[in-house]
């Protein structure tokens, strides 16, 4: 027997932007990161009327050659037929080994985009232009693509990360109540997770947030913008290809949502199905002492405040018990669930108890009663 082992390491850097004030310098910044590479734009319906049209239109009038995509980038469309699309359209617009795609649009928007870019030509670069809360926060800032298979949410996917995130607030101003919103629960999970400071400013900003939108540079709505995104950089920076640890703080509040919101055929945000997983988990913590009556009642009272939801009729004992079982096929064969000990702390629980079904059942019945 002859073995040869074969050895690689590569390093890997990607920026992320935080831009003040107006929407008008999107292209001149694209255009500059571009340097003269081709760029392939891909965006939803609703973006395009609004924004990216008008980027498409100044970047070709600074003679950067690009051109664009407009796909139904919705969840329950959120499939391999759209990168099956974006990869027709990148082969049609004659990408290259230096092109760049460029997403400009919600999660399901870079998400697409990320797993297409990682497959054209076998990896090329991309920008990405969130335009939700979700993007800013989140799915706008890791490294990850992915697309709903055969029932399973994001059950095929890849790590490719964008080369520049521009994070550019004032998109929030046309975004729909219920998608702010649902940003605004994968903030209060980073909150929870590892920002006390977070959930206060939450909790003190609350009435706010509704009106200015993050779009106000003086308020605390920019701290809580820009704590927000640091907090899950330093959460996911240490562990970008989930490789060195399936023990993940970030995964707080998904491990009952992704079958709510298969259940509800992705009808039920990804934002709020996180909330009601985050309520559950919340009073599960309860239970086993990790939290003490005051917390809990301080975590629910802010979801309230902030409209999000508490409970789901979709979310039953049955359903409990198969996404812990998907949860540990995920991560590394053991449920390593995520509950808060603290706000701003979490820990890592595997013990059975927790995975009984008359456990579970006390815990759903007392956060719908909580819900009221
Ligand atoms: N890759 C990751 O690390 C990661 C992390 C979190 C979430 N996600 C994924 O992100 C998705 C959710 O993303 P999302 O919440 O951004 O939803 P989304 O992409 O579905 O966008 C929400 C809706 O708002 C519209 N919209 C977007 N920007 C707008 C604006 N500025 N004004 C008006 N309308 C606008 C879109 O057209 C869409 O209809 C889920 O699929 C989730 O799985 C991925
Ligand atoms: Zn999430």
């Amino acid at each position: 027997m002859r073995i040869r082992e074969v050895r690689n390491t590569r390093s890997l850097a990607y920026e992320v932007r935080l831009v003040d004030g107006i929407l008008d310098v999107v292209a001149s910044e694209i255009a500059q990161a571009a340097g003269g590479r081709q760029l392939l734009v891909v965006t939803s319906p609703t973006v395009h009327e609004l924004y990216t049209r008008r980027i498409v239109a100044d970047l070709l009038r600074s003679d950067v050659r690009t051109s664009c995509l407009v796909i139904e980038a919705s969840e329950r469309r959120k499939s391999l037929d759209l990168v099956e699309d974006i990869c027709t359209f990148a082969g049609r617009e004659g990408v290259d080994r230096r092109s760049v795609l460029v997403s400009i649009g919600g999660g399901v928007c870079s998400d697409l985009v990320t797993f297409a870019a990682s497959w054209i030509r076998r990896g090329i670069a991309h920008f990405r232009v969130p335009t939700t809360l979700i993007g800013l926060i989140d799915a706008g800032i890791g490294i990850k693509g992915a697309v709903n298979f055969r029932g399973r949410k994001s059950f095929l996917g890849s790590f490719h990360p964008p080369e520049v995130a521009f994070l550019h607030p004032a998109f929030l101003a046309t975004l729909p109540d219920r998608h702010l919103r649902a940003g605004l629960s994968e903030i209060v999970k980073m909150a929870l997770i590892r920002s006390s400071a977070l959930f206060d400013l939450l909790d003190s900003e609350c009435e706010n947030l509704d009106a200015c939108r993050f779009a106000r540079r003086d308020l605390d709505s920019d701290e809580i913008l820009w704590l927000a995104i640091e907090t899950m950089l330093d959460e996911l920076e240490p562990n970008l290809f989930e490789s060195v640890s399936y023990e993940r703080p970030v995964d707080f509040g998904h491990t009952f949502s992704p079958i709510v919101e298969a259940a509800s055929e992705y009808t039920v945000l990804h934002g709020e199905a996180v909330a009601v997983d985050m309520a559950l988990s919340s009073t599960m913590a309860l239970h086993l002492d990790l939290l003490s009556p005051d917390e809990h009642a301080e975590i629910l009272g802010l979801f309230r405040r902030l409209g999000l939801p508490i409970a789901s009729p979709l979310l039953n004992v049955d359903r409990c018990m198969e996404a812990l079982e998907a949860a540990a096929k995920h991560r590394g064969g053991a449920v390593n669930l995520i509950l808060p000990c603290g706000i701003g702390r979490t820990c890592c629980f595997n013990d059975d108890c927790a995975f009984e079904p008359g456990f579970l059942q006390r815990a759903l019945c007392a956060t719908q009663e909580a819900a009221g």
